[in-house]
């Protein structure tokens, strides 16, 4: 009989993070498989021990890339597999992936390293983003779910602003869908297959996140939103993926963001579709 562990970040306290992992936990039993919950600190990383009774296999729904990586080292499948997770977990870094597969998506430019206690504010640096760009244009931080680090910057004084605060913070100056204003489209892709679609609209807000007010419903995805999906998934090597799909000019689609560890909850409130089943289905075709 196979086991698994279900592993969630224990310090954030938002339940939405456990209702995840108990979707997961459940479809792994329902499909046989002796299933645990885990909180991230509930495994020691510690260097010099060693597993007693390792899972078969590690469904990894953290951000906690120095456990994936350890319980990788230890011989443990871990799903999604730490590059993975690592390649996505900053928007800047899942760019340049995307842009090297030749993935559609918004103009991006990544934003240069500089110092927290320094600035490049008279270096020119700032006026060539502003010319290339345009105003409005999105920043988006690097670290950020549920549409919390996007920010809609519509004059040059908020541009300034937040360039300067975000002094030290990984983040990427972006092109601004207009056509997508406030919509999109969530595809979950499970093996390079898509399993379920929704279509988030928010009336009050320019992102379309569920949790920032938007709602969802059905939608049949076009051939191009299908290939462009999967297309992205496949590009950061995602197993397992939420890709976000904007309304570009004439509704072409363009890649906003994939996740490596999405949300499944609305999803199968909107659907139906229970998206762990697939997952766990997945992973016990791939490790049998
Ligand atoms: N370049 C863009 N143009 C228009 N809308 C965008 C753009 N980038 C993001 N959005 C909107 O903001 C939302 C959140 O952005 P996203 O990159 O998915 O970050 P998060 O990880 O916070 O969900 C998206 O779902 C979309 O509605
Ligand atoms: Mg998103």
């Amino acid at each position: 009989m196979y086991s698994c562990w279900v592993i969630y970040n224990g310090s954030l306290t938002s339940d939405k993070f456990k209702d995840q992992a108990v979707l997961i936990k459940e479809a792994a039993e329902r499909a046989g498989v002796q299933a645990e919950l885990k909180r991230n600190y509930e495994v020691t990383m510690d260097l010099t021990g060693n597993f007693d009774s390792p899972p078969s296999f590690v469904v990894f729904l953290d951000k906690d890339i120095l456990l994936a990586k350890f319980l990788k080292n230890h011989g443990i499948p871990v799903f999604n597999d730490p590059v993975v997770i690592e390649t996505c977990d900053n928007k800047a870094n899942q760019y340049l992936e995307l842009a090297k597969h030749s993935i559609a998506m918004p103009e991006t430019i990544i934003a240069p390293k500089v110092y927290p206690s320094f600035t490049i504010a008279d270096s020119g640096y700032y006026e060539k983003v502003l010319k290339k760009l345009g105003l409005p244009m999105i920043i988006k931080e690097g670290h950020g779910s549920f549409g919390m680090r996007v920010y809609l910057i519509e004059t040059k004084e908020a541009f300034y602003a937040k360039t300067d605060e975000l002094r030290g913070v990984d983040y990427v100056f972006q092109q601004f869908i207009v056509s997508s204003r406030g919509r999109d489209i969530r595809v979950n892709i499970v093996g390079g297959e898509i399993v379920a679609a929704m279509y988030r609209h928010s009336e009050t807000d320019f992102r379309a996140n569920i949790t920032n007010g938007g709602v969802a419903e059905v939608i049949e995805l076009t051939q191009a939103q299908k290939g462009l999906a999967i297309r992205a998934a496949e590009a950061v090597g995602a197993e397992f993926a939420g890709v976000d799909l904007l309304f570009g000019e004439d509704e072409e689609p363009l890649v906003c963001e994939v996740n490596a560890a999405a949300h499944i909850r609305n999803i199968y409130n909107v659907t139906g579709i229970n998206v762990a089943d697939a997952m766990i289905a997945y992973i016990l075709r791939k490790i049998e």
